[in-house]
């Protein structure tokens, strides 16, 4: 699989105990109609339980200058450690949305099902929104593909 490039995305939730996120990219669009995505969560993981229990979760698209970003939510640190100082504000859910970024979905968890040692959470889209123009983070031979490298990446001509 790290022959498989994919974008990077840091999954949040929320319940009474707080703010809690990891950066993911088992992400998957499965339908347009109606809209819904699956994503693939480590049981072991501190987002798992409250994402289980909220059944609520957004998932925050990272820009490629959002790799600090991504390294700390890939930490095994406390989620308030990883929310020290970072800009986020709320959407329909309440799960925090982390400013800077390309866009996010917002999502209802429908099923969660146990496969091996994580559970794939099956989400409707209840809302999402875009950010800014900029390179997305890529994630490929398991790194961050850099750029501004002679193989780098660009943006395609903008859409009216
Ligand atoms: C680029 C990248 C992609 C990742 N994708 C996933 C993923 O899709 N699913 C997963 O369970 N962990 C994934 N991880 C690992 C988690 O981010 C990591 O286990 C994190 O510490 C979990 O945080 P938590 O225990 O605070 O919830 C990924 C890590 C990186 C760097």
């Amino acid at each position: 699989m790290g022959r498989w490039p994919t974008g990077v995305a840091v999954v949040t939730s929320r319940d009474a105990s707080g703010d809690v996120g990891m950066t993911v990219n088992a992400l998957l669009s499965v339908t347009l109609d109606p809209p819904r995505v699956l994503i693939s969560l480590t049981e072991g993981a501190d987002t798992t339980p409250v994402v289980r229990r909220s059944g609520i979760f957004a998932a925050n698209f990272l820009s490629a200058a959002q790799r600090p970003v991504s390294e700390r939510f890939a930490k095994a640190i406390p989620p308030p450690e990883k929310f020290a100082g970072l800009a986020v504000h709320r959407g329909l859910t309440g799960a925090p949305l982390i400013d800077g970024g390309l866009g996010y979905v917002e999502c209802r968890v429908r099923s969660a099902t146990l496969a091996g040692d994580h559970v794939l959470f099956l989400a409707d889209v209840v809302g999402l929104g875009l950010g800014g123009d900029a390179l997305p983070l890529v994630f490929y031979h398991s790194t961050y593909a850099d750029p501004q490298g002679e193989h780098g990446l660009s943006l395609p001509p903008s859409h009216p």
